[in-house]
């Protein structure tokens, strides 16, 4: 009987781990789809902010000229941190969107726009 017990407390153990690390790769795969996911929205949701607040000084293709300087390779002289301060505050002819956009629609356009070389 006791022998009985024995395995059956193991077997419950061994199911027990079994399940938990089931879990734990459903968990990690979940993470890795949930990081792609927000890999590609954040990339959508910065092309949609900069078409309807950036693009009609700062051009279609990031070109510039259109009464504010080329963004195309703003990622090799300015850091995340640093575009993202310009864009809070603005900077010259440059308005301020502090006020308009998230704090996270700013991270999202300058995220985007560091990635610019
Ligand atoms: C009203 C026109 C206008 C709009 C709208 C505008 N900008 Fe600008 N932006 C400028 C001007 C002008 C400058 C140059 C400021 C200076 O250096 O004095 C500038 C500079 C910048 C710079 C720094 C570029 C550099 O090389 O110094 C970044 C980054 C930038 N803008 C991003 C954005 C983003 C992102 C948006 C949309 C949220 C935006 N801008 C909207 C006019 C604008």
């Amino acid at each position: 009987m006791d022998m009985y017990k024995g395995y059956v407390v193991m077997l419950c153990a061994f199911l027990f781990i079994a399940v938990l690390s089931a879990c734990g790769s459903e968990a990690a795969v979940a993470h890795d789809e949930a990081d792609d996911q927000l890999h590609m929205t954040n990339n959508d949701t910065a092309e949609t902010l900069y078409k309807n607040q950036c693009l009609s000084c700062h051009g279609v293709e990031l070109e510039g000229g259109r009464s504010g300087p080329g963004l195309q390779h703003i990622g090799s002289t300015m850091t995340e941190e640093q575009i993202a301060a310009i864009i809070a505050n603005g900077k010259g002819g440059m308005p301020a969107f502090g006020r308009r956009l998230s704090e996270s629609e700013i991270q999202s356009l300058a995220k985007w726009l560091s990635e610019h070389h």
